[in-house]
């Protein structure tokens, strides 16, 4: 079966679950629907799994669904970046056999003692002399005898603000000669020892990488201490409307040409989110009321729509109305949306691309929300409850 939405061919992607379509119209849902698509997100992975040259570890954060981990787990997926202790539980819960890392660089005392005896957690971020003091204290068993812990030890550098649309350098990392330091202080007790970074989140420029690595390796060369492991962190764009980002491959040929600078047998770590589950994930929102061109709807930017507000993010959309087929020939216009919340910063600019005859009990399937969606909703205002099903149909946008 193939279908034809926005121009692209997009085929079928699991004949095996429902469609979005049928499943409307058949349940008419009047609570925000989140759409899943298992294939979509397990195919992002294999791609990314096959393409990148080292361990690719998924940001957890990102979309921590149990169903949405195993599907990255059957794309090949061995490795996962957690934040907190939840998103350890949950791996260690949902996927016993994966590699779990924690990657804060600033995590409670009982949040590391409790990842490393309970949970077998020896891999831990850092980007100040205080964090890795209490790495040591809470890693170290109180009258140990014998070896110490065999921890992998990650060194977090600041990275200057470069082309990403979200930028990630305000908060953490440490600047280049802090990071040198805390390589020579970190060594001793290290099995493993590693820098890592984050260009910021949908970076749309390939040489961020090379420039960061650039700095990475200076930083290696100046501390005068062995290090195994660099990890780029995460940005891997992914596709949004008027945005088409660079091809993944542009990445990585950054990648290899950063690395280049590495000593020999460093190896590379990616920890990317938004790239591998961003098109498998979408929303149906129901449209309550128009007027002119707003459109107010049962989803917003406290709901499953939080990047729509603030952050501007647009969104692929498309209208769903019972008995009419999407292929028929529409006049299209901009809209802006309202959630349901009471608040004014309920408002989703866009614009959003929809039939100019939109109204009161349309539903809209906004696409690309599989990323940093579901997992950002509150229940202000008494909304926030949504049902999640899987379906069989592609991402709304093409892969880059
Ligand atoms: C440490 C870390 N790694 C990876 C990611 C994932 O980034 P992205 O979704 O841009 O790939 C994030 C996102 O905030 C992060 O903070």
């Amino acid at each position: 079966m193939a279908k034809i939405r926005h121009g692209f061919y997009l085929p079928h992607a699991d004949p095996v679950l429902p469609l979005v379509d049928a499943f409307v119209a058949a349940r008419r849902p009047t609570d925000p629907l989140l759409c899943l698509r298992p294939a979509a997100i397990a195919a992002a992975a294999r791609r990314f799994v096959e393409a990148f040259p080292g361990d690719v570890l998924y940001a957890v954060k990102c979309n921590p669904e149990p169903r949405v981990l195993r599907a990255l787990w059957a794309g090949g997926v061995r490795h996962f970046d957690c934040a907190s202790l939840a998103e350890v539980k949950l791996v260690r819960a949902q996927l016993p056999g994966a590699a779990v890392h924690f990657m804060h660089p600033v995590k409670a005392r009982p949040a590391i003692a409790e990842a490393f005896d309970r949970w077998g957690v020896t891999d831990f971020a850092l980007d100040s002399a205080e964090e890795l003091a209490k790495i040591l204290q809470e890693t170290v068993p109180v009258g140990l005898v014998g070896d110490p812990p065999a921890l992998g030890l990650f060194v977090r550098l600041a990275l200057p603000k470069g082309g990403a649309v979200l930028d990630l350098s305000g908060k953490f990392g440490a600047p280049p000669d802090e990071v040198v330091q805390l390589l020579r202080t970190a060594r001793p007790h290290a099995a493993r020892l590693g820098v890592t970074f984050h260009v910021g989140s949908q970076c749309l420029d390939p040489p961020a990488y090379a420039r960061a690595l650039a700095l990475a390796a200076q930083v290696i060369a100046a501390a005068e201490v062995p290090v195994e492991i660099v990890d780029v962190g995460g940005g891997f764009p992914v596709s949004y409307p008027e945005m088409t980002p660079p091809p993944l491959g542009a990445f990585l040929e950054a990648i290899a040409r950063g690395a280049e600078n590495m000593p020999r047998g460093t190896r590379l770590w990616a920890e990317p989110g938004r790239a591998l589950v961003a098109g498998g994930g979408s929303v149906i929102a129901h449209v309550q009321l128009r007027r002119g061109s707003a459109l107010y709807v049962n989803d917003g930017v406290y709901g499953n729509l939080s990047d729509a507000g603030t952050l501007g993010f647009r969104f692929p959309a498309r209208r769903i109305r019972l008995g009419e087929s999407e292929d028929a020939p529409a006049e299209i216009c901009d809209f802006t949306l309202f959630g349901p919340t009471c608040d004014s910063a309920d408002a989703m600019n866009g614009p959003f691309r929809l039939p100019a005859d939109m109204r009161e009990g349309d539903w809209i399937e906004l696409g690309q929300l599989g990323a940093y969606g579901a997992c950002l909703a509150s229940r202000f205002n008494g909304f926030g409850s949504a049902q999640m099903i899987e379906v069989g149909d592609p991402p709304m946008l093409p892969t880059p």
